[in-house]
């Protein structure tokens, strides 16, 4: 009999980075997943951006989920995360983030932020379980219905001995 533990990585996606060839099916998930999806052309600068760091995640090489985070000076910027409502709720998002963190980690930069709807409640609880904190609102943020916006961040631990 298989454990839930071997279940889980029996399904587990994989994470690598998105290609253009990518783009028809992320386009698809970004459709389903918001009111004002991004454009083709919005995820295809994100892709040749040298700043940003785009992932999928991947069941039998079918997007079901992606990340895209760009570097805006010295902060990490989570532009834009979703998954296939089918593959919800079983660690997808979460590993998208720990293989983004993963792969960003050891930089200078001061930390990591981001803007979610106030009523987003999964995605709000999925940024705390990853150490983000709310630290300020944008009102109005969201130009379909005006909802404001909250903001989150996640610093860098300094180094011991370099805190300011
Ligand atoms: C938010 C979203 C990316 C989460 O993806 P996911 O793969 O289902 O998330 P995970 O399975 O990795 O969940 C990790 C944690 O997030 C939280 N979470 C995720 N979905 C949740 C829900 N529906 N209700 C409450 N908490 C939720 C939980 O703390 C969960 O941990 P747990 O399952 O151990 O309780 C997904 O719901 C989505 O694509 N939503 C639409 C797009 C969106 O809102 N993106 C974020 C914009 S800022």
């Amino acid at each position: 009999m298989t454990s839930a533990k071997d279940r889980e990585a029996l399904w587990r996606p994989e994470i690598t980075p998105l290609q253009f060839v990518d783009l028809d099916r992320v386009e698809q998930i970004e459709k389903e997943c918001y009111g004002l999806p991004w454009s083709r052309a919005m995820f295809a600068g994100e892709l040749i951006k040298s700043s940003s760091i785009c992932l999928g995640a991947f069941r039998l090489e079918r997007v079901i989920g992606y990340l895209i985070v760009s570097l805006f000076v010295d902060d990490w910027h989570i532009m834009n995360l979703a998954v296939d409502p089918a593959w919800r709720r079983r660690g997808v998002a979460g590993q998208l983030l720990n293989d983004f963190l993963a792969r960003s980690a050891g930089g200078r930069e001061r930390g990591y932020t981001l803007e979610v709807r106030k009523s987003n409640e999964a995605a709000i609880r999925l940024y705390e379980q990853f150490g983000f904190k709310a630290r300020g609102i944008r009102r109005g943020y969201y130009l379909d219905d005006y909802e404001d916006a909250l903001i989150m961040w996640r610093d860098n631990s300094p180094e011991p001995g370099n805190e300011e």
